[in-house]
């Protein structure tokens, strides 16, 4: 369900799935091929989501951001890049993903976090306000830790992770 709000709707690049049972509101821009999984609900409402190529958001996901203020003029808008995996019930709050991320199951992230490019966040982490996770490792845990640098093999998955679910998405284009 694609929703205007304030005469700005949802702005999806070619390619790009969304389940219908997901709902997505206001100034939401989506790359090409991307997929947005049952019941995510992103509100692009109080300031910007931008979500970039080949990326998944998986089911449950909670998408939200905030809004400018005197003291923080910008806010915090929710940016990710390409190839990013976000897994099942993950909530993603006002922060920036680079490219190449696997966001585990039921992780938190808080506004104003940067995370770097290739990194994976493990299942039911909590990454609070302001911090930035370095490139290349592993983080886990409430709050998150800097458990141990990547494998090769689990830097190859980054990008297999994404490829999978650009497959995924256009079995269930094709389900019409
Ligand atoms: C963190 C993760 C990548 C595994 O890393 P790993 O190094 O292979 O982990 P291991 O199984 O070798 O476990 C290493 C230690 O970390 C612990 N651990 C594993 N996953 C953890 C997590 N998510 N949070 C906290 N601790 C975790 C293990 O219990 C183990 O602890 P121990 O040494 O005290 O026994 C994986 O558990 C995970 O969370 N993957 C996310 C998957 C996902 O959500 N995908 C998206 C949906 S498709």
């Amino acid at each position: 369900m694609l929703r205007t709000y304030k005469g700005i709707a949802p702005n999806l690049s070619e390619g790009v799935y969304i389940d219908e049972s997901a709902i997505l509101v206001g100034d939401i821009t989506i790359g090409k091929d991307s997929s947005v999984w049952p019941l995510v609900a992103a509100r692009g409402d109080v300031n910007y989501i931008k979500i970039g190529a080949r990326t998944n958001i998986q089911d449950g996901s909670v998408l939200h951001l905030t809004r400018k203020s005197s003291t923080n003029p910008e806010g915090y808008p929710l940016i990710i890049g390409d190839d990013v995996t976000v897994g099942h019930k993950v909530m993603l709050h006002g922060c920036k993903l680079g490219n190449r991320i696997l966001v585990g199951m039921g992780a938190i992230v808080m506004d104003n976090v940067t995370v770097e490019d290739d990194i994976i966040i493990g299942g039911g982490a909590l990454v609070p306000p302001n911090k930035t996770l370095e490139s290349g490792y592993l983080y886990v845990g409430s709050p998150v830790k800097q458990a141990r640098p990547l494998t090769e093999q689990e830097r190859t998955f980054l990008k297999i992770s994404a490829q999978n679910y650009v497959e995924l998405k256009d079995e269930y284009l094709q389900e019409g």
